[in-house]
């Protein structure tokens, strides 16, 4: 493959790294009633920006079965605390399920389920109805109500979406805490959110072991002395014993005995906290980040049409656990509110080999796939050392949209899945978004826009997305700033969980002027298209001899290099003399090398960096068997930038999936 990298003069070094391969829109939209061309695109943007009350109105009319309509659409009154559809009232449970009873979709799989062990099972939408009518039935008898907080504490399943589904049917709050986090985390949560009760299984099946849960929510209510929960319900995944503690805990089949099938939904108002979800900042403590009902469907119902494609026929698979903002938006909520039949999986890529998400495409004919660039990566290695998990193994002609989201995808990794996943007939969509934004705002859309890898393109209708200075002057192309929004959307962060302070000072920054939401994302745009390019975080901005430079400028060269190369990280180190030097965590192609061969490596690749970008960019290197990351498959940069500062080595690694490496590392410094 040859490289197209080049480098480009100009005032920014964020702006140096040019992609400039194109990939022209090579598939036929088939939906109806969606955005069908550019011209409609353009259109939508043009009235979402000149009209956007009548624009908003419009969609939340027709995507939206209302129990009492709305006469306001945004109250702007106690900004940033904006208010949408505020007087008129729904459900959200009754927009996934109710609505396609008696219709032709009751019939319709509404998800197949791949478990650990590769058993399916396959529920319809109207199963799946009565299984949340019920599972709310007994809620409720056991004296949960609406306004009351929920935690989850499940592996992805039926059961943990119909759990989800029947918090909102009886207008109790939902907050999943990903069934990878310690006791620690969940103890955190639970006192956070004063949850009266949690949701959770014996055990999670993963790669072929048998995880306890039940234990670990025993130990954070112990540790905690959480007062507030009154009930542990337990969904017993297997036959494996778990301990009951007498009057607080109960089995799934014990509440659901003899319960009702028959449950009206609560009719909610639009602003309604629909759910909490805790995710990390760039400072130490997670927050929780609250959505409301009304805004949020209506986003993740226009992106599932929109950014995807949504048709009839199509199988949907989005790998993303509940435990994730992704796995709200396209598993829970958007799947189903648009009346998919889609696939969710228990395991992990790779057992028991990593040829597993290409076998699952061919078994269960995914025509719309969904994952994260780290994923992808992961997976070529495997690919390329292993002959028998190549994706070329299996037939994956149902294949006719392809996603990533999560981090920036460097073009190598994009390359590679666009001619090895999607045979170079399915669009990537490159989805920007995060856990405040409630669903994607800045993608490609699948057959209309003219795809560049590794660039996220354009915003989405209704998205008013610039780049600014520090001081919230707008940048014009080619130079990198920070990424902000200009306008409210429906389906943004209401608040953070009792913290509205926190809230204001850190998405609404008074130096922007208060009136730009503040992604924390740097950006740069293309000077051709005005296309976006996320950089990277705004702190992993680095800037060495006054020269500023985006992380992932530099780790997108490093992983180009694809003969050696699998992944990259790359921290800043602070310097006396050049204020940041750049410090790059390598994942190699096979084994460690030896010292010696290290020696040549690193020359080898700080001149390849140095080549692409400039010699300012150099780094150090530090070569490692992989890189330590969240569960949810994020590098932790935070751990590297501290060793990479030699700072205290005291730091919370409870959240990484491979603790591990974080040990090898730590002995390497
Ligand atoms: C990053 C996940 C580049 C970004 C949905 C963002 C991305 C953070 C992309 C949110 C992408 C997500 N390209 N970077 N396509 N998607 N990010 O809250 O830094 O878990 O701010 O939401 O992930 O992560 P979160």
């Amino acid at each position: 493959m040859t490289r197209k990298l080049s480098i480009k003069q100009s005032q920014s070094i964020e702006s140096f790294l040019v992609e400039d391969r194109v990939f022209e829109p090579c598939i036929t939209r088939s939906k109806v009633g969606s955005i069908n061309s550019m011209v409609e695109y353009k259109a939508l943007c043009h009235e979402a920006l000149q009209n956007p009350d009548e624009f908003w109105s419009r969609l939340a009319r027709e995507n939206i079965v209302w129990t009492k309509h709305f006469t306001h659409v945004l109250d702007e009154s106690n900004a940033p605390f904006y208010r949408w559809f505020y007087d008129g009232e729904l459900n959200v449970s009754a927009n996934c399920l109710d609505k396609h009873i008696g219709t032709v979709t009751e019939k319709k799989i509404a998800i197949i389920f791949e478990a650990d062990d590769g058993n399916v099972t396959e529920i319809t939408y109207y199963d799946l109805f009565i299984r949340v009518c019920k599972f709310a039935n007994a809620l409720k008898a056991e004296g949960i109500k609406k306004n009351d907080c929920v935690i989850i504490y499940m592996p992805i399943g039926i059961e943990s979406i119909v759990a989800m589904q029947a918090c909102v049917r009886i207008g109790a709050i939902h907050s999943v805490v990903f069934a990878g986090f310690s006791s620690k985390a969940l103890e955190e949560r639970i006192i956070d959110t004063d949850a009266v009760a949690i949701i959770t299984a014996n055990v999670q099946l993963r790669g072929g072991r048998e995880l306890p849960l039940k234990l670990i929510v025993d130990e954070a209510i112990n540790n905690g002395q959480c007062k507030t929960i009154t009930l542990v319900l337990v969904y017993e995944r297997t036959r494996k014993h778990w301990k009951r503690v007498i009057g607080r805990d109960k089995s799934f089949l014990e509440v659901l005995e003899g319960v009702n099938s028959a449950c009206v939904p609560i009719s909610v108002n639009a602003e309604h906290p629909l759910f909490i979800l805790y995710t990390s900042g760039s400072t130490g403590k997670p927050k929780g980040v609250q959505h409301a009902s009304a805004g949020y469907l209506l986003w993740v119902i226009l992106t599932m049409n929109w950014v995807f494609d949504l048709c009839l026929n199509d199988i949907f698979w989005c790998t993303a656990d509940i435990g994730w903002i992704t796995g709200h938006s396209y598993v829970t909520y958007g799947p189903l509110a648009v009346g998919a039949t889609q696939l969710i999986f228990e395991g992990i890529p790779t057992f028991p080999h990593a040829g597993r998400f290409w076998e699952m495409i061919e078994r269960h004919k995914v025509s719309i796939f969904y994952t994260a660039p780290t994923a992808i990566r992961s997976l070529i290695k495997e690919a390329e050392t292993k002959e028998e998990v190549h994706p070329k193994n299996w037939n994956l002609s149902t294949l006719r949209i392809l996603g990533t989201v999560g981090e920036p995808i460097n073009p190598e990794a994009w390359i590679w899945y666009y001619r090895y996943i999607g045979r170079e007939s399915c669009p990537i969509v490159d989805t920007f978004w995060q856990t405040e934004t409630g669903g994607h705002i800045i993608t490609p859309l699948p057959g209309i826009t003219p795809l560049v890898p590794g660039s996220c393109t354009l915003p989405l209708p209704g998205i008013d997305a610039l780049i600014v200075d520090e001081f919230g002057n707008e940048l014009q192309n080619g130079i990198g700033g920070m990424l902000v929004i200009r306008r409210p959307w429906p389906a943004m962060i209401r608040t953070i969980w009792k913290d509205s302070e926190t809230f204001k000072k850190c998405y609404f920054p008074e130096k922007l002027g208060n009136n730009f939401y503040l992604l924390g994302d740097s950006a740069v745009r293309s000077s051709d298209r005005g296309y976006f390019r996320i950089t990277g975080r705004i702190d992993d901005v680095l800037n060495v001899s006054g020269h500023r430079l985006g992380t992932m400028e530099i780790e997108s060269v490093l992983v180009s290099k694809t003969d050696l190369v699998v992944e990259a990280a790359v921290v800043s180190r602070p310097d006396d003399i050049r204020g940041e030097t750049i410090c790059a965590f390598v994942v190699l192609k096979g084994s460690l090398p030896t010292l010696e061969e290290g020696k040549v490596i690193a020359d080898e690749l700080r001149d390849w960096v140095s080549k692409g970008i400039s010699p300012i960019a150099k780094p150090s290197i530090c070569f490692c068997e992989n890189l330590p990351k969240t569960r949810s498959g994020k590098i932790m940069r935070r751990l590297l930038r501290s060793l990479a500062k030699r700072e205290s080595l005291m730091q919370d690694i409870t959240t990484l999936e491979n603790p591990m490496i974080f040990n090898a590392l730590v002995h390497f410094f």
